[in-house]
């Protein structure tokens, strides 16, 4: 065999070769330990950005970096395993009523999740809104709370020895302009859910304005590769292709948020939200080899209770205040029509602006920051009737986050009231 060099590697993937078993074993292993430069995996990044990379290699670019740190294993649970995974949106808290309805019917969901990332809001950063609740776990604290029937839902942030390889990619690629390539998506998001042991998982990739991809055919290329890398690992894999041009629900923000999934939970919440958190709770019980109904769990108030549960064992207390922000301020409609337009990024970045994200890495956010919805795509609203309200503690953000409301809202005297369609596709093995 010859001997292997990172040069040598990059220059054979920027000339549209295909990377050998070997090449991205030692690559994947020499980034983790350090003896290959950041700008040297910036290159290849870049070279895989615009070359791509096979069902092969994309395969076994995951597989390196999951053996980069540690694969947790929760085959000896009494109960089935089953994950659910969003590439994420705006206003999209569903993986908070979601996992404890699931649990509810009988899974142990063990999800092991992240802070916001750009536009896009974060679940831990949304969980930990609530007063007390704690996001890191011991793997051992972890077993036991997917154990108890009464819990059966984890959500937690990953350890550092969880595809540590991919820990380091992701922030190079976030400052390198090679996010964009779905190879390098796939393995990313893939690597982190095989190793967190979960046996099945239930894909939810996001399509339009507010998501990475913004086109159906992308989208649908994206879920492909990532349902094949499930397959290949023996993880039960399916993913739902879900609109994402409008915000989910009526609110986006961490304790804004919060409240709604309550609501779903007690019976309420937004018609979209319930739609999405049912079928995506279906196709998780499906894929879980269970045979529970999960209208029913949460009709019954089951899901309520797991969702009590989950977030006391977590040292969250789920009957204290939400935080509020201290100043609010609202948008209105500036004349007669449908809302044609509410568009996801721009309420996103608002969200971001009032302080629900972050503009720098490790940034606190503030938990009562957000939009609250008042009327939808597709509604028709009067000239001054509220569209929107800002919420924030820093009232100086209003300025900047009207202006990035104002490029995403269009009302047109002329046009029609339109129905949405959330769920756009399926994609199986
Ligand atoms: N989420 C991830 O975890 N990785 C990516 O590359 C993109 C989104």
């Amino acid at each position: 065999m010859t001997a292997l060099d990172a040069v040598s590697i990059i220059t054979g993937k920027r000339d549209g070769e295909q990377l050998s078993d070997a090449q991205i074993d030692w690559v994947i292993d020499a980034f983790t330990r350090g003896s290959v430069g950041d700008e040297q995996m910036a290159a290849l990044a870049m070279a895989i950005l615009w070359r791509g990379m096979t069902r092969r290699e994309t395969a076994r670019w995951t597989a390196a970096m999951i053996a980069s740190g540690r694969r947790m294993d929760f085959t000896d649970l009494a109960r089935p395993t089953v994950d659910k995974h969003s590439t994420g949106g705006v206003g999209d808290k569903i993986t908070l009523p979601l996992a404890p309805l699931v649990a509810a019917c009988g899974a142990a969901v063990p999800q092991l999740s992240g802070r916001g990332l750009g536009h896009t809001g974060g679940t831990l950063d949304k969980l930990e809104s609530i007063p007390g609740w704690r996001a890191d776990l011991a793997t051992a604290r972890m077993r036991e709370i997917l154990s108890d029937p009464a819990i059966g839902a984890v959500v937690c942030a990953a350890g550092a020895d969880l595809a540590p390889a991919d820990k380091r990619l992701y922030a190079l690629r976030d400052v390198t302009g090679t996010v964009e390539s779905i190879p390098l998506i796939a393995s990313s998001i893939m690597s982190k859910k095989i190793a967190e042991g979960t046996a099945a998982l239930v894909l939810d990739v996001k399509v339009g304005s507010g998501a990475f991809m913004k086109s159906e055919a992308s989208a649908r290329e994206l879920a492909t590769a990532m349902v094949e890398l499930g397959a290949d690992s023996g993880v039960r894999t399916v993913a739902l292709l879900t609109a994402m041009d409008t915000p989910l629900g009526r609110t986006a923000g961490n304790a804004l948020e919060v409240a709604e999934s309550v609501e779903v939970l007690a019976g309420g919440g937004p018609a979209d939200v319930v739609e999405l958190t049912l079928t995506l709770a279906r196709e998780m019980v499906t894929a879980a080899g269970l045979d529970a109904d999960p209208a029913v769990a949460l009709a019954d108030g089951r899901a309520m209770d797991h969702w009590r549960a989950m977030v006391r064992a977590q040292g969250g207390d789920p009957a204290a205040p939400l935080p509020r922000a201290r100043h609010t301020e609202t948008v209105r409609a500036e004349r007669d029509g449908v809302l044609t337009r509410l568009d996801a990024m721009a309420v996103g970045i608002a969200v971001r602006r009032l302080g629900a994200g972050r503009m720098r890495q490790g940034e606190p956010v503030q938990f009562g920051a957000g939009v609250e919805i008042h009327a939808v795509q597709g509604d028709f609203v009067s000239a001054g009737q509220e569209l929107l309200t800002m919420h924030t503690d820093t009232p100086e953000a209003f300025a900047s986050a009207s202006a990035a409301l104002a490029d995403g809202i269009d009302v047109d005297a002329a046009a029609n009231q339109t129905e949405r369609t959330l769920v756009l596709g399926r994609v199986q093995a």
